[in-house]
């Protein structure tokens, strides 16, 4: 190979490649994971979406998967169900003789409360008989961390078959943590934040045990700082996409703004390709851990 041919390999369509690729996305009907879909779908890979609401992901495969290099297709269902779960991974199972990328993406929000009491009885009405029950505790963690689980492990065989059957590539797991994981601030939500620590830690105990069974999988995690989606706007339009003002970050984080659609599509680009990353937290969040200051 001649050093002029070198070149070739540090092209985009060669360092960020998914074409032909089999991916799934959970939670891909809005927010961040129909960003993810389409960084993925417009690139030429071939994105399973699911979630709990059909409509939802129908009208993501109607309005973004047309005149694309790559496909939408939906199915529903609910990951934080291991019947559900198997449910699906036998349906892709029946229509893919592999699965190149997994996205843990769904994803929900807890409640919220008040910390700034300093006086002990305040602060005990607030947090201990006020606010929160276990079982909220409990559906938090089923939905943003247990699942996580169950989800990745259900795929590992056609994972596998997508390392196996794809030379120089190696399948990969990507579970959207968050910044809420990283900082000590409770942001108002313990149980929230108390999950998305422990995704991050299971991202990593994954990837380990993953890579001790000899399997060539990456697992690796994203940590946004504050997207638009249907969690942080509380809605979305007719295109299921979210918005959030600008004016609401400036002098909040250094990026002044919330994240776009194309910050998210480069991190899950270079997240998803770039074969010698494992276990890592990758953060995108407009510089907040930075300037907070309160890892
Ligand atoms: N947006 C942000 O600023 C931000 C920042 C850091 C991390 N994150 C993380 O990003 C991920 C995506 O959230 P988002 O902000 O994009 O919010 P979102 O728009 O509410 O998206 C969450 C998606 O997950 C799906 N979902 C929820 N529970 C599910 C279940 N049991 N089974 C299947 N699908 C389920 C929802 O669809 P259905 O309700 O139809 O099931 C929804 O489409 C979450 O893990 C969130 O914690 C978001």
């Amino acid at each position: 190979m001649s050093a002029q041919d070198t070149n070739q390999k540090f092209k985009l369509e060669n360092v960020f490649n998914v074409k032909d690729r089999v991916a799934l996305v959970t939670g891909g009907g809005s927010g961040i994971g129909l960003m993810a879909t389409q960084s993925l779908a417009v690139n030429g890979a071939k994105v399973y979406i699911t979630g709990r609401t059909g409509e939802k992901l129908e009208r993501v495969a109607e309005l973004y998967g047309k005149n694309i290099p790559g496909q939408i297709i939906p199915i529903t269902a609910d990951i934080t169900s291991k019947e559900s779960i198997k449910k699906l991974a036998d349906e892709i199972s029946s229509k893919e003789s592999k699965l190149h990328i997994l996205i843990n993406n769904a994803g929900i929000s807890s409640a919220h409360h008040t910390t700034e009491y300093e006086d002990p009885k305040e602060l005990q009405e607030e947090l201990f008989h006020n606010t929160t029950t276990f079982e909220e505790w409990e559906n938090v963690m089923r939905t943003n961390v247990t699942q996580l689980f169950f989800t990745t492990t259900a795929f590992l065989p056609l994972l596998n078959k997508g390392t196996e059957e794809e030379r120089g590539w190696s399948s990969t797991v990507v579970n959207i943590s968050s910044i809420s994981g990283i900082i000590k601030s409770a942001q108002h939500h313990f149980a929230y934040n108390a999950s998305k620590a422990a995704a991050i830690h299971l991202t990593k105990m994954l990837a380990h045990e993953i890579t001790s069974s000899k399997l060539k999988l990456r697992v690796n995690n994203i940590a946004p700082g504050v997207f638009p989606s249907e969690m942080t706007a509380n809605d979305s339009d007719e295109k299921q996409k979210s918005t959030i003002p600008k004016e609401n970050f400036e002098g909040k984080v250094p990026a002044d703004r919330p994240g776009k659609d194309e910050d998210m599509a480069g991190a899950v680009l270079f997240t998803v390709s770039n074969q010698y990353l494992n276990g890592q937290t990758i953060v995108v969040d407009g510089g907040y851990v930075l300037a907070t200051g309160t890892v």
